[in-house]
């Protein structure tokens, strides 16, 4: 039996909002079932972390036609913050650094704040240090980190460990990683992609945007869709991923102008 369909993107046109000639998402469409992990490759400019902007509502990106249904919801109606407290989890490809707040009072306040938008009490001092023990733990984060302001002065390496972190905090159920394997040395990538494979299961759904095959080592992605100028042109599965390493894009616009 086929999975529930989880997130419909229908004909996305997207552009800057700042400046409406810049046109970055043109037609998309793409839908992901419940427990899928889709990978998504394509060169640099092309939109990649323009729709994961788009996914989460971030105010620099406009759309201007087109329809986004997630768990059965008109997405684009949503803030921010809600469609993060309907499971949406965005992992960035240059991790922000918020000077002054400990990563334990961040965590904290963004976990109630989910579980206030889910209707539940906060988490009690005790379970919560439980939990972000146990999280922890899953990423080899080293607990010093824990009393440090989140990302001031991390390594790169620590900053996307530090975000698979967060992601086993929230528990999303539509998890977009933007590069997280840029910048992890062979050990960190293992261990970020094996948390992420740890906190997958049948109801979740994972789009993974990379630019290398061997995150898909690790994380084994059904679909490899690659992204090029602001349209999904072409699908497959993991196959897809190693002609990508071995040919590069440049078959992809030969093929087109024929
Ligand atoms: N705020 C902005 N103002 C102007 N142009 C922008 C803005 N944000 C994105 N763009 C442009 O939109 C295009 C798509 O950018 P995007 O970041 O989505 O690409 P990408 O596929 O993620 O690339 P990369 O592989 O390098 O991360 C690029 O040409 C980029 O310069
Ligand atoms: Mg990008």
């Amino acid at each position: 039996m086929m999975s529930k369909v989880l997130l419909e993107i229908k004909n996305i046109h997207a552009r800057v909002a700042e400046n409406p000639e810049k046109k970055i998402l043109r037609g998309l469409n793409l839908t992901i079932r419940e427990g899928e992990i889709h990978a998504i490759m394509g060169p640099n400019g092309s939109g990649k972390s323009t729709l994961a902007g788009v996914l989460t509502g971030n105010p620099n990106f406009e759309v201007t036609e087109g329809e986004i249904i997630y768990k059965g919801k008109n997405l684009l109606e949503l803030a921010p913050e809600g469609r993060a407290h309907l499971g949406i989890f965005l992992s960035f490809q240059y991790p922000k650094e918020i000077p002054g707040v400990t990563m334990a009072n961040f965590m904290r306040t963004a976990l109630n704040e989910k579980r206030k938008a889910e209707g539940k009490e906060p988490i009690s001092a005790v379970n919560f240090l439980k939990l972000m023990d146990e999280k922890r733990k899953l990423v080899q984060m080293d607990k010093k980190l824990m009393s440090r302001a989140v990302n001031e002065g991390f390594s790169g390496g620590e900053k996307k460990k530090n975000e698979i972190f967060q992601m086993a905090m929230l528990d999303p159920t539509l998890t977009i990683l933007d590069e997280t394997d840029s910048g992890l040395d062979i050990d960190a990538l293992r261990i970020v992609a094996e948390g992420v494979n740890k906190l997958h299961t049948p109801e979740k759904a994972c789009i993974v945007i990379t630019h290398y095959q061997r995150l898909l080592d690790y994380i084994k992605p059904q679909f490899v869709h690659i992204l090029r100028k602001g349209q999904i042109v072409e699908t497959g599965d993991a196959q897809l991923a190693l002609k990508l390493e071995k040919e590069g894009y440049g078959w992809l616009e030969e093929e087109q102008d024929k």
